[in-house]
């Protein structure tokens, strides 16, 4: 890269997370750069959650629009109230019980937390993350640092520092390598800024979990309710809840998408679907879970784990490396039934809905 300033180090470089290149990463981020973060669910695109301008800069790379909220990361449960505002003793007993862990808290902000971060909403949304190198950069930096996934706005989040590369290139200063993350999907979203608890975006940890520590079950947002602005009804107080609808981008219909068309099949017809449409000279790629490979020449076979924790720990990988085939269509088996396939068949709906699409998609 030629920058003009000789000593000055390549942008987007991986570097192995050594004590160094994580004190490197958070003098980067004090000075409002981006660097790519590992995290247990997927890669973060990291900057100082107080620096607004540098908070615009992960907007501008992912191309993503300027008014959805970002998460901030926080080094330990202390730094809450520094940026919530108001905490509800059941949001305080979920960060007790799944903190460090893949769980997002949303609360009412402090007033001081920028815009850039909450999409100019009144809350805040917050995680301490459990990955020893993202905690180790927390800790270092000891504030709050702003992350969403670190991919293109509606395409697949990373789950290696290679996806980041590929997703941002020069976009960050560093990417911080801290192998596969461990779970794969992105963190459970809860949101706490209503009297009920409702889940905004399901996760590794599901709505049993959250019901077994506070004792009642969270709502769970509906795909259908989600994204749009039709969500009426009184709440347990009888108010009306329909002015306060939060922007998630992960809640949008089209999103975590690859960009060859993916269409859910289930099992029983998984094999004959393939088959009949490489019969019309379709080029298909198959994820399946429970049924075999009917070694077809003409099929991109690819066996997923039969295992939650696993097959999400593989998924996103994997429609990667499906997606780059090149194939004109990615079939994928459906979930089987049971809470902990919950997350996992949300973010391949919203792949089936949003796959195909182009690069310039909004
Ligand atoms: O696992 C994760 O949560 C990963 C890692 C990097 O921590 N992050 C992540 O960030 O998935 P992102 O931005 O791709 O998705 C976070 C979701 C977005 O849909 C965003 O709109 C929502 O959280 N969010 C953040 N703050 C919010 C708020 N105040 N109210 C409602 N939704 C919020
Ligand atoms: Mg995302």
């Amino acid at each position: 890269m030629a920058d003009g300033q000789g000593a000055s180090p390549a942008r987007g470089i991986i570097e192995p997370a050594t004590l160094v290149a994580i004190e490197r990463a958070a003098r980067l981020l004090r000075a409002g750069d981006l660097v790519g973060m590992p995290t247990e669910t997927v890669y973060g695109l990291a900057a100082d959650a107080l620096n607004p301008e540098a908070v615009q800069k992960i907007f501008a790379a992912k191309g993503r629009p300027a008014d959805h909220p970002v998460i901030v990361h926080l080094p330990s449960a202390d730094h809450l109230p520094r940026w919530a505002a108001s905490i509800p003793k059941d949001a305080i007993a979920l960060a007790r019980a799944f903190w460090p862990g893949p769980l997002t808290l949303i609360l009412r902000r402090e007033a001081d937390v920028p815009d850039e971060v909450t999409g100019g909403q009144d809350t805040v949304g917050v995680r301490v993350p459990a990955h020893s190198i993202a905690l180790a950069l927390l800790q270092v930096f000891g504030s709050g640092i702003a992350a969403p996934s670190a991919n293109r706005f509606g395409r697949i989040s990373p789950t290696t520092a290679a996806h980041v590369q590929e997703e941002l290139g020069e976009r960050v200063a560093m990417i911080l390598d801290g192998g596969a993350c461990p779970v794969g999907i992105e963190s459970t979203i809860v949101d706490f800024s209503r009297d009920v608890p409702e889940i905004l975006r399901p996760g590794a940890i599901t709505a049993d979990d959250i019901a077994r520590v506070i004792g009642r079950r969270p709502r769970v947002r509906s795909e259908v309710e989600q994204g749009s602005s039709a969500q009426g009804g009184a709440d347990a107080a009888g108010r009306l809840d329909a002015p306060h609808v939060p922007r998630v981008s992960g809640a949008l219909a089209a999103h975590y998408a690859p960009r060859t068309p993916l269409r859910l099949v289930e099992a029983s017809r998984l094999a004959g679907e393939a088959a009949e449409l490489a019969a019309t000279g379709c080029r298909v790629a198959v994820l399946a879970i429970s049924v075999g490979d009917p070694q077809d020449g003409r099929l991109a076979w690819h066996a997923a784990p039969a295992q939650p924790g696993a097959y999400a720990h593989d998924l996103y990988a994997s429609l990667r490396t499906l997606d780059a085939l090149g194939v004109d269509l990615i079939l994928v088996e459906t979930m089987p039934a049971g809470a902990a396939w919950t997350a996992i068949a949300d973010r391949l709906g919203r792949a089936a809905v949003g796959s195909g699409a182009e690069d310039d998609e909004t």
